[in-house]
């Protein structure tokens, strides 16, 4: 049984269609990057799959589970969020964001502390800064607190929206392998979205291509650059192949 799965399903926003004809499968452990151009429904994608937009046809299921009828309060709680900018709770420290939801969960003092450690060596950001407030952080240290603050309630599936977007080219070179990192050792199941080809091609165990609101193409790294399955892929592809040198 998959993970995450999405059957014949289509979005609306009003009277426009933004996704449609969606069916797709994620194993767990998988880096599934997500990249298309502005307006093709990444955003979207990743918002039935936590429940936050409703399909307007067809059938999106974790763990086997339709969310039309799930408990979406306790499927959002093994779930993380990471979004542009983090969207951390700006009047909450560093401790306070990366401890909220462990503390909603009732972890005592002693607990709550060593989870926030752990969590501060796993995104690598030194514990000088837990009394910090977010607009006192860099972009990439706001980043990873974001990071921790979704891996403190142990969640099984990753949905990352954009979460580099903002950050200059060495921090984000940084993240990548950070983000890599993680998958790695925790096994975490991870759905990103990016507009950089050359990310979702060099994260991605899989990397699904969004045009228009339908599935351009889904396959590896090595499928996309092979065998791109349309125009608009064989397009994608080429600005990562000038861009980087990688050899196709
Ligand atoms: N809440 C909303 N109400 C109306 N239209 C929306 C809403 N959210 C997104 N859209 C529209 O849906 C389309 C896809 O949006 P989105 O999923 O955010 O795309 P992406 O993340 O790929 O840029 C866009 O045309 C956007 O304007
Ligand atoms: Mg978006």
């Amino acid at each position: 049984m998959s993970l995450i799965a999405l059957d014949g399903v289509a979005c609306r926003h009003g009277s426009r269609t933004v996704l449609s004809g969606i069916s797709l499968d994620i194993d767990a452990g998988e880096f599934v990057t997500v990249i298309g151009p502005s307006g093709s429904g990444k955003t979207t994608l990743l918002r039935l799959i936590n429940g936050l937009a409703t399909p307007s046809a067809g059938q999106v299921r974790v763990r086997g589970q339709d969310l039309a009828t799930a408990d979406l309060v306790a499927l959002r709680r093994t779930v993380g969020y990471v979004i542009q900018e983090a969207g951390l709770f700006p009047h909450l420290t560093v401790q306070g964001n990366i401890g909220y939801v462990p503390s909603l969960q009732g972890a005592r003092p002693a607990e709550l502390r060593q989870r926030v450690h752990e969590l501060l060596d796993v995104v690598r950001l030194e514990p000088a800064l837990l009394t910090r407030y977010p607009h006192q952080l860099s972009g990439g240290q706001r980043q990873r607190v974001g990071i921790a603050r979704a891996l403190a309630a142990r969640p099984d599936i990753m949905l990352m929206d954009e979460p580099f977007g903002a950050v200059d080219e060495i921090t984000r070179a940084a993240l990548q392998a950070e983000i890599r990192q993680i998958h790695a050792r925790t096994g975490v199941t991870i759905v990103f979205v990016t507009h950089d080809i050359h990310e979702a091609l060099t994260l991605g165990t899989r990397v699904l291509v969004l045009h228009q609101g339908r599935v351009a193409q889904f396959g590896t790294p090595q499928q996309l650059l092979r065998h791109p399955a349309t125009e608009d892929v064989a397009a994608l592809v080429r600005t990562a192949l000038q861009k980087t040198g990688l050899p196709a």
